[in-house]
């Protein structure tokens, strides 16, 4: 998969993408990430990527001209019309979903835009999608980016190597991820659910399950709603229901050495 980043920052995505899992799907060739400075298209001799915003205000405005000629540059060596994506705190809230969606595709356009955002006309002519990563309001798109390239990057084939994969993920099924624990056994006093040092999996797989719904159901309820659920699972969320209603713990603590 090819991806270009629009910014006027590209060192930053060119550091993001240099370790880890990331950098290491880049160097096997799985992922190509470009970034491409909207600056180097300017046709003012200052060199200018952004002005005030007609109708008044604060802060200033990407200007159209300098990203539109980066696109159509881009775009001229693309086979085919690639997605092209705003990230903007005004897009749809980023998902596992278009993640998903957004990973089938072979190339990729993410356009940052800083300031007070990009000149609307250039949204109009070029976005596809306009993706926000969270209602809040970063300093510019570069970090919303990293964000759709990292969530993008996972679900590639290959991406994760041998010993994780992306459907172990479990918000990947619809639910919060479940409670991990590594070596010490005993951490200040606080132990490991006996159940994950048992070596019996299909306890551990069934704990882990009835975790990852108690989880869910009492921090994010509106998820299992959405989420692909079997029979077992219905069984589990109401045995979960049945300890809650009885006051009993139903996510996980470990314990305490002493016990
Ligand atoms: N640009 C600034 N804030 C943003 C956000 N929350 N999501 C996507 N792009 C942004």
């Amino acid at each position: 998969m090819r991806i270009t980043v629009f910014t006027i920052f590209p060192e930053l995505i060119e550091a993001a993408c240099a370790p880890s899992i990331l950098g290491a799907a880049i160097e096997r060739g799985l992922l190509d990430v470009r970034a491409v400075d909207p600056r180097q298209y300017t046709e003012d001799r200052h060199r200018k990527v952004d002005d005030i915003p007609f109708g008044g205000g604060a802060g200033m405005v990407m200007m159209a001209q300098p990203i539109a000629t980066a696109l159509d540059t881009a775009l001229a060596s693309e086979e085919s019309r690639p997605r092209i994506v705003f990230l903007t705190p005004g897009g749809v809230p980023f998902h596992q979903d278009l993640a998903r969606d957004l990973a089938r595709e072979d190339a990729i356009f993410l356009v940052a835009g800083r300031y007070k955002g990009v000149d609307d006309r250039v949204v109009r002519a070029y976005a596809t999608d306009e993706i926000s990563i969270g209602d809040y309001v970063l300093s510019g798109g570069e970090l919303p980016a990293l964000v759709v390239i990292d969530a993008v990057m996972r679900l590639l084939p290959g991406a994760l190597g041998d010993f994780a994969s992306a459907e172990d993920d479990s918000i990947h099924s619809g639910l919060l991820e479940v409670p991990q624990y590594t070596r010490p056994r005993e951490f200040r006093g606080a132990t490991v659910p006996e159940v994950l040092l048992s070596g019996h999996h299909e306890n551990i797989r069934r704990w882990r399950r009835r975790q990852a719904l108690a989880r869910t159901l009492a921090r994010r309820p509106e998820l299992l709603a959405r989420a692909e659920l079997t029979a077992e699972d219905r069984k589990l969320l109401r045995e979960i229901e049945a300890d809650l209603d009885a006051g009993r713990e139903t996510e996980a603590s470990g314990g305490t050495a002493s016990e």
